[in-house]
Parts: C-alpha cells; sequence; structure tokens
C-alpha cells in the first residue's frame, strides 16, 4: 500500500514536470529546495482554481468585497501581530549529521538519516527576512509576510471607511505568503513560497454567533471543494488539539485532504476572535447605534498551490491503456483540443483551423496536429482536457466535426455552428 501511494506520488511529479505543471525553481542551477515554478498548464490551472474561488467568495456574495495588500509591511505589523515571537515550529538537530527536523512530524526519537540523537528542541521562527534600502548603513529589516491576512488587519479601517459596509461582513484577498519552512517536502504541499486565498469574516462578539459563522463557513468551504468534483471521500474535517492551534485561535479546524503521503491539511478554519484587531488597536463604530466594540473574527485559509496539488491527485485515473485528469472542465487548464484528422489534408487543415480560431474566443482551446488521433487522445487526456473535436472528411461534407469525451471516451457528431453553444452548456456558462 505505502509502495502503490509513493509509486502515485512519483507519477504526479513525473506528469507535472512532463506536462508543464510544475518545475523545480531555478532548476539549471540545482534548484533550490521549497521553492516552485509553474509552467504553461500550471499556471492556466492555478488562474482556474483562484477565478472560481474569488468568484464564489466575493463576486457572488453582498457581504464580501475584496483587497490585494502589499507583501513587505511595516515591520512593526509583524511584532504586534506575535509572528516575531510565536511564529515558531520546534526544531531539532541531530548531533551526528547536523540534519535539521521539525520535532512533531518526527515518528521516532532518532535521526531518520542516520540514527543519530537530537539536540534539545529549540523554537525556529518561520518568517523570511528581508532588508529594504539602497544604502549599507540605512538598510532596515523587514519580514515577506507569513500569512497574507495581516494586510486585511491593517486595512480594516481603510475599508470600513471607503465602503461604508456594515458589519457582518468579509475581506477577502489572495496572494504569496512566504514560511521559512524547516523541511520543505512532498512535492509542492509544503513549500517555502505559496499563495493563499483567505476570507477574514468580521462579526460582532457573541459566543454563540462566532460558533455559528464558524460552522457556516466550515460548511461553506467543504462545498466548494466538493462543487469543484474532488472525491467526497478524500475530504474530512479535523479538530486543532489545545497545544497545535496556532498563537492567534481561539478554536481551528482543517479540512483535510486524503493525500498519498497521508491525511494532511487542505485549509484552517481559524476563531481568531478579537486577537488580531485588539492588537492593533483598531474598533468598529456601528453608526445606527452608535456602539463601538472589537470585532471578532472568523478566517477561511486556504492554499492555491495545495489546491492545484490535491486536484491533481485526485483527478489522477489510470487504465492499462491510458492515464487522464478527469479535473472539472471549470478546472481544467485547456477545455477544448481541435485536430484536423490528417495534417497533410489543406482541406481538413483550414477547416480545423477555423474552428480553432472560433472557439478559442470563448474557450481555452488547444490545437494538435501531430501523430495520430489516438496519440492526440491520450496526450490531452494527460493533462485533463475534457472535449477533443476533430474535423474529418464528413465535416467537409456535413458541417459536423466529433466531439470526443475524455472520460467515457464516447463521440458524438456535433454541427460545427452549434459547438460554441454546447461547450457553454456542458461549462454551464
Ligand atoms: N492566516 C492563517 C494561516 O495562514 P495556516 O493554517 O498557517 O493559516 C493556511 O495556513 C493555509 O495556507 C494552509 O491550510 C495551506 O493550504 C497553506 N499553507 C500554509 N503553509 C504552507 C506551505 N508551507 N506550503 C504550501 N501551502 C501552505
Amino acid at each position: 500500500m505505502i509502495n502503490k501511494q509513493a509509486d502515485l506520488m512519483n507519477k504526479i511529479v513525473s506528469l507535472c514536470k512532463r506536462r508543464g505543471f510544475v518545475f523545480p525553481s531555478s532548476e539549471i542551477y540545482g534548484g533550490i529546495q521549497g521553492f516552485w515554478d509553474y509552467g504553461p498548464l500550471g499556471v492556466e490551472l492555478k488562474n482556474n482554481i483562484k477565478q472560481n474561488w474569488w468568484k464564489s467568495m466575493v463576486q457572488s456574495r453582498q457581504d464580501v468585497i475584496g483587497i490585494d495588500a502589499a507583501i513587505i509591511m511595516n515591520p512593526t505589523v509583524w511584532d504586534v501581530s506575535g509572528h516575531t515571537s510565536a511564529f515558531t515550529d520546534p526544531l531539532v538537530e541531530c548531533k551526528s549529521c547536523h540534519h535539521r527536523f521539525r520535532e512533531d512530524h518526527l515518528k521516532e526519537n532518532k535521526c531518520p538519516d542516520c540514527g543519530g540523537l537530537f539536540s534539545e528542541p529549540k523554537n525556529f521562527n518561520l518568517l523570511t527576512e528581508v532588508y529594504i534600502g539602497s544604502t549599507e548603513e540605512g538598510k532596515k529589516k523587514a519580514y515577506l509576510r507569513g500569512e497574507i491576512t495581516q494586510g486585511v488587519f491593517v486595512n480594516f479601517k481603510n475599508v470600513v471607511d471607503s465602503t461604508r459596509i456594515k458589519i457582518p461582513f468579509g475581506i477577502a484577498q489572495i496572494g504569496k505568503a512566504f514560511r521559512n519552512e524547516i523541511t520543505p517536502g512532498n512535492f509542492t504541499f509544503r513549500s517555502r513560497e505559496f499563495e493563499q486565498m483567505e476570507l477574514e469574516y468580521f462579526i460582532k462578539p457573541d459566543e454563540k454567533t462566532g460558533n455559528e459563522v464558524f460552522e457556516y463557513w466550515k460548511k461553506k468551504r467543504l462545498d466548494w471543494y466538493l462543487s469543484l468534483d474532488i472525491r467526497k471521500e478524500n475530504l474530512r474535517f479535523r479538530k486543532h488539539e489545545d497545544d497545535e492551534r496556532a498563537h492567534y485561535a481561539r478554536k481551528a479546524e482543517d479540512i483535510e485532504y486524503k493525500a498519498p503521503f497521508g491525511w494532511s491539511e487542505f485549509e484552517g478554519i481559524h476563531h481568531r476572535g478579537d486577537y488580531d484587531l485588539k492588537n492593533h488597536k483598531l474598533t468598529y463604530k456601528d453608526n445606527e447605534t452608535g456602539e463601538e466594540y472589537t470585532p471578532w473574527v472568523i478566517e477561511t485559509s486556504g492554499g492555491v498551490d495545495r489546491t492545484a496539488l490535491f486536484f491533481i491527485i485526485d483527478a489522477y485515473r489510470e487504465d492499462d491503456k491510458r492515464s487522464w485528469l478527469a479535473f472539472s472542465p471549470k478546472l481544467a487548464p485547456c477545455k477544448i483540443a481541435v485536430f484536423p484528422l490528417l495534417k497533410n489534408k489543406k482541406e481538413l487543415v483550414e477547416k480545423a483551423d477555423s474552428v480553432y480560431k472560433e472557439l478559442k474566443k470563448d474557450f481555452a482551446t488547444a490545437w494538435d496536429e501531430r501523430g495520430n488521433i489516438g496519440k492526440r487522445y491520450y496526450a490531452q487526456d494527460e493533462i485533463g482536457t475534457p472535449w477533443c473535436v476533430t474535423i474529418d472528411f464528413d465535416t467537409l461534407k456535413d458541417n459536423t466535426v466529433t466531439v470526443r469525451d475524455r472520460d467515457t471516451a464516447k463521440q458524438e457528431r456535433i454541427k460545427t455552428d452549434e459547438l460554441k453553444q454546447y461547450f457553454a452548456k456542458k461549462l454551464k456558462i
């Protein structure tokens, strides 16, 4: 079983590299641990994830608005938020080979690399330092943000004043975060640079409301993953124990995914209470009642990279003939591929080209004329393209094309002038 899971992970990593989803960062210089580059298909997948998230969390709601804050902030933010003191993981070092590990991730109390003994654990701060300024003497220490969240809190007043939005409401954001992880690993799962998609939802302080809103967002977030066709049996909630909760959280639950390397955190739902706004000395005034208070915050915090990784893993299928990614069409990097049956028949190529150009105006559409049709199908299956359109000799006679479905491999004939409608219906747009 363990070998089967490791084998699956190897297949995923190799597929991602070979087909242009994810590459090791700066690979020609030996790479750099914990950093990854997204290739042509990876960037499309991530963009689709972010667009779907933004639509569901911001654009389709009246009570949520978005912002896009800077990555580097005044360093005082991180003192006040508690990150410079409490954003730590327990680090141990092997006394023999000097390899470093996260103590809470170790199964045994000896070095997995050489069997050596460990040093006493110390708290290792995860914030990544940077230096800003043009002169050596004038350079000031700052941090790459360890969570995107603080950018929302420090703009709380700006948002309220500029929009007049009333509590309860949420501020959403998507952006890069950086953590100097002790042990990055499991491909992109634990990276040092990654993207988060977060909602901070502000409510009037009240235990009952806090618990209800927490449960509401738990369900919403689970439903979002399910709406993108992830397998339900691979998701679960896990409550954080008192000793593992982040320094800001009163209560926390993770949505976990059953990854080949075990159940793993997908997204965190946190009840942050008044921790952040109180520390930043920010309050909210209800203009109708005149009441002033420090709102509580319920947070949903997901990772774009983990979503991309887990959706690729979840979509991976293989049989004795082919492997395919059964992505939801909403997430598939390429929705349609268009082929002329033969590349050396001018009439077929010209007709296929006109179909391709027409579809490309509305859908992410690829062109392929290499090899035989079977090979082209398998190449598109491997990257999760839901539909392939073939222009053949019948097309020239009756203006119909073959549309082949990725998951069932079934084919049907569709009129070329109905193709747009056909795909729009399938994509529910
Ligand atoms: N603002 C709250 C916060 O940052 P978190 O549980 O530390 O909470 C939220 O992180 C999400 O960010 C995680 O569930 C995960 O999806 C993503 N994430 C965190 N650390 C990550 C890492 N090192 N690599 C990739 N994604 C990460």
